[in-house]
């Protein structure tokens, strides 16, 4: 497989953690108000969603652990991903003193519930590193989209500290979106055929991460259904502005389409499950 220069890579990382240092940094303690905590009155709809995320954020170990091993050797990724790591557990933090210190969970509560949690264990997906950076880039424009509805929504039931928590979590998932819809450009250019393939098989087998490792799921998802968390919605903001961006054609990810078809039913690939 083809993939770019350890440079590239390098300069990416550091283009990322500049602007991620100098323009992107947010506090937990410092500006988030917590003094809100004791006055909004987060609906149970919120408290769920607020839950179902933390919960999703705190596979945290697992997204480090395996990705890590895999870009271990590319000090541009490996550096990356650590500050990856660094911004998604933030993002479990915060939402975890939400449901604390608004007094719809208790410490206990929430103990149990990462427990519970992590009796699972999220594995990768996908096996090589150009199908991870596709998979990344789907699902962190996914999870963007994602806090962005909830954001409207609490904005409209008036919890102004969720509403400010999920705005500070959506502005770093556009950014991790970015720098990987970023690698994948320089993919494009490096090598056009290999990288559409990967984006159509991956595309193709696309779930979001660890949501079905999540206790409850089934209803969890009713929920979050309710604030137009949908296909439609996906394919709208998450699909179509990616293939934009990209300028990669339906055309084109349909001749890759036909080629693994083709390349199935001459036994060089195995049939995907289900
Ligand atoms: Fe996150
Ligand atoms: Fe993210």
């Amino acid at each position: 497989m083809s993939y770019l220069s350890e440079k590239e890579l390098y300069r990416k990382y550091m283009e990322f953690f500049e602007t991620a240092e100098r323009k992107r940094r947010w506090r937990v303690f410092d500006d988030i108000d917590w003094d809100l905590a004791g006055k909004v009155e987060p609906t149970d709809d919120a408290v769920l969603c607020a839950e179902t995320f933390c919960a999703v954020e705190s596979y945290m170990p697992d997204y480090v652990a395996e990705g890590l091993n895999l870009v271990r050797e590319s000090f541009g990724q490996a550096w990356w991903h650590v500050n990856w790591g660094y911004e998604e557990a933030k993002h479990a933090l915060a939402l975890r003193e939400y449901l604390v210190r608004t007094g719809r969970r208790t410490m206990d509560q929430m103990i149990d519930f990462e427990a519970d949690v992590l009796r699972k264990r999220w594995t990768l997906p996908f096996g090589t590193i150009r199908q991870m950076v596709c998979y990344g880039a789907l699902q962190e424009k996914t999870t963007w989209m994602i806090y962005r509805k909830q954001m409207l929504a609490t904005r409209g039931s008036g919890d102004e500290l969720l509403t400010s928590i999920y705005r500070f979590i959506s502005r770093d998932e556009a950014a991790h979106g970015g720098f990987y819809l970023d690698v994948i450009g320089s993919c494009l250019a490096e090598d056009r055929e290999g990288t559409i393939s990967d984006l159509h098989h991956v595309f193709s087998r696309f779930t979001m991460p660890a949501y079905d490792l999540v206790p409850d799921y089934e209803s969890r998802v009713r929920v979050m259904r309710a604030v137009g968390i949908d296909r439609k919605a996906f394919l709208r903001e998450v699909f179509l502005p990616i293939m934009s961006r990209l300028q990669v054609g339906r055309r084109e990810l349909a001749r890759a389409a036909a080629q693994e078809a083709a390349r199935r039913q001459e036994g060089e690939l195995p049939t995907p499950p289900g």
